[in-house]
């Protein structure tokens, strides 16, 4: 029998990126996200008496884009579920199958919701097997777990915020709740350097000095912003944070890009939104080339505004799906 979960990818704010120890994903510094519920990674189990090892494979509902994962993700998924079949005491051998609601190749994929939903699968069979006798693990103890396998998924097991400090990732009151989301696709091919190959090279960059003492107060100052519900605060601080990160990408050694000059149109065009209107969305990017949007319910018509003129420019992703470019 098939045992299935999901769970929603999150796009961070203040980021994760440098890692104390990459055994564990231990970051150097504290992160904090929105969970992006439309984004979701599906992934069902099954155990197989005929296997003689773990395997992945594409899920096929028609409802969902089946994921073409690399040699080396798919090396990164089944070790993790190696890792909690263990810590769920989990005999035999298992086929796994995932996919996700969103088209995986036009770069929004993330590590974040496949790793999340890989393991509640993994603890719902630890359920199932028991017949319901054992006791379910708490939600904070399932995301140190999912941490193990790609750090930012543990901040996909809380919503809508998500805080992930040096004793692990909770939920965190903010008073912004149901922020709609856009995604500007710069680029939607695969990138070069992946995010695990990032964190490691930004160690390397002399800006890496005062990152950490840099991220830990633009947190506080976030949090404070939203907490007074300071908009403009909030997006002038998100938007020095992803400057700074994508600035160690630039200064590390050897150095790398995710920014093309979509992404540098994308970014001037909405400075010059925020510069004329004195509001506008708030602006964050990844380790990849494409700008994420966040707004509030009541920006509806700024919403609006912003895709009427970028889908001239480039395919957007919104909350509703995917829109050609026109
Ligand atoms: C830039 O969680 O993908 O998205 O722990 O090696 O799997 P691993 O890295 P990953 O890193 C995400 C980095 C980021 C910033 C963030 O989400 O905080």
């Amino acid at each position: 029998m098939w045992v299935e979960a999901s769970a929603p990818s999150n796009i961070a704010l203040i980021k994760y990126m440098g890692k104390i120890d990459s055994l564990g994903n231990k970051p150097t510094n504290s992160s904090f996200s929105f969970c992006l519920e439309k984004l979701r990674t599906f992934v069902r189990v099954k155990k197989n008496p005929e296997l003689s090892q773990d395997i992945w494979a594409p899920y096929q509902r028609e409802d969902l884009r089946p994921i073409e994962l690399s040699e080396k993700g798919r090396e990164k998924f089944l070790n993790h579920f190696l890792f909690l079949k263990k810590e769920f005491k989990l005999e035999g051998f298992y086929v796994i199958e995932s996919a996700n609601n969103f088209p995986s190749d036009c770069g929004l994929a993330s590590s974040a919701s496949s790793f999340a939903a890989l393991t509640l699968a993994a603890h719902n069979i630890m359920i199932e097997q028991s017949g319901g006798a054992k006791m379910g693990y708490r939600p904070k103890e399932l995301a140190k777990l999912s941490q193990r396998g790609s750090g930012s998924s543990c901040r996909s097991f809380f919503s809508p915020w998500s805080l992930w400090h040096s004793e692990g990732a909770e939920t965190i009151q903010i008073p912004y709740k149901n922020l709609k989301h856009q995604v500007l696709l710069c680029d939607e091919s695969i990138k070069k350097v992946s995010s695990s190959d990032a964190h490691q090279r930004v160690l390397s960059s002399d800006l890496f000095k005062g990152r950490v003492e840099r991220a830990e107060e633009r947190l506080q100052k976030l949090i404070s912003a939203m907490r007074a519900q300071n908009w403009k605060l909030s997006y002038q601080l998100c938007w020095n944070e992803f400057w700074d990160m994508h600035m160690l990408f630039h200064t590390s050694s050897p150095s790398f890009m995710y920014m093309n000059s979509s992404t540098m149109k994308a970014l001037e065009m909405l400075h010059k939104i925020w510069d004329e209107k004195g509001d506008g969305p708030l602006v964050t990017m990844d380790a990849g080339s494409n700008v994420h949007l966040l707004y509030r319910e009541d920006q509806g018509e700024i919403y609006n505004e912003v895709l009427r003129i970028f889908r001239h420019e480039m395919p957007v992703w919104t909350d509703e799906g995917y829109l050609n470019k026109l």
